[in-house]
């Protein structure tokens, strides 16, 4: 495994495999590494040639109020994560390389990036739209790999694919779970013990939506109020939002069909976790109404 920290040496190694024929599979992360990365940098080996994990903070992504600074940072234990997994190369830019002096250009998915989390993060999704441009050009792929865990990035990711002809796949794969139900997320150290405990309403209130369904609750109106008042039970939950939208358009739905997106943010204390459950095709066939909860093999 070689770690590259030099952008122009990065596209150099790229486009020469590209040129021969071989497909790069890419894993763009922040680092800090956990279970759920690690699922999407396995599906990249499994689906391609060389696998490509990028590690880099992405200042222009983060609000004055957010945690850039305190975003925990472990690139050691990332290093030999990668390794572990058999990962070909870690790009690893810096800051100032990635964003000169004189960087003017954006990256906007409209609409899209200003909603549910966009209402509470104004300018999150351009940064995330922006970043991963500049690394898809870096990087080159044929496929990138992302989480279902930020339904709305993946949905902004796969929109901003279609509408600028970039030419590679996106594949989006399931959130991988603590085994008793909370998403992993870099975040999760933040909390403390009350707040971890407060946490898992949050893959209940999820769970409390498909039940409602699979019983024929279709009423998005009913199933909010249910999850609201289920999540408010906790002293330290502060709900940003709860939604249920459709998946591609992100607008609310009233009723439940088709691929609808239950989605929410919660705040307990000072950390924003986020959470999201989709809904499936065959609404008739209940044992297709959603994909399962997956725990994490930790
Ligand atoms: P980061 O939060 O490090 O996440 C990197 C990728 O891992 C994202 O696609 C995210 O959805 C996925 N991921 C995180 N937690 C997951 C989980 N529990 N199960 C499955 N996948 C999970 O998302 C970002 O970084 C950045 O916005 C980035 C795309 C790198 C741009 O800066």
């Amino acid at each position: 495994m070689r770690i590259i920290r030099s952008i122009p040496e990065m596209q150099k190694i790229s486009g020469a495999l590209k040129r021969k024929g071989v497909t790069i599979g890419f894993v763009p992360t922040m680092g800090a590494l956990h279970e759920g990365h690690l699922s999407l940098i396995r599906q990249s080996r499994k689906e391609n040639d060389i696998t490509i994990v990028s590690i880099f903070v992405n200042p222009i992504q983060f609000g004055p109020q957010e945690d850039l600074k305190n975003y925990p940072r472990y690139f050691k234990k990332d290093v030999f994560l990668c390794q572990k997994e058999k990962v070909d190369f870690i790009f690893y830019p810096q800051a100032n390389r990635m964003y000169p002096e004189n960087f003017k250009t954006s990256v906007e998915v409209k609409e899209l990036g200003k909603v549910l989390c966009g209402v509470s993060r104004p300018n999150h999704f351009c940064g995330v739209t922006t970043v991963v441009t500049k690394l898809f050009n870096i990087v080159q792929p044929a496929a990138a790999y992302f989480g279902q865990k930020d339904a709305q990035q993946a949905t902004i990711i796969r929109r901003m694919v279609d509408d600028l002809n970039m030419p590679l796949k996106i594949k989006v794969m399931a959130t991988v779970r603590d085994p008793d139900g909370l998403a992993l997320s870099s975040r999760n150290i933040y909390l403390n013990r009350q707040e971890r405990q407060d946490s898992l309403v949050l893959s209940k209130a999820l769970g409390l939506a498909r039940e409602m369904i699979r019983h024929g609750q279709r009423n998005a109106f009913s199933i909010i109020a249910r999850m609201k008042a289920l999540i408010s039970s906790k002293r330290s939950a502060k709900i940003d939002y709860i939604a249920i939208v459709d998946s591609q358009t992100l607008k609310p739905v009233n009723t439940v069909k088709g691929n609808c997106l239950i989605t929410l943010a919660v705040r307990f204390g000072k950390t924003r976790l986020i959470d999201n459950l989709k809904t499936g095709k065959k609404i008739g066939d209940r044992s297709h109404l959603f994909s399962r909860v997956r725990s994490s093999a930790k």
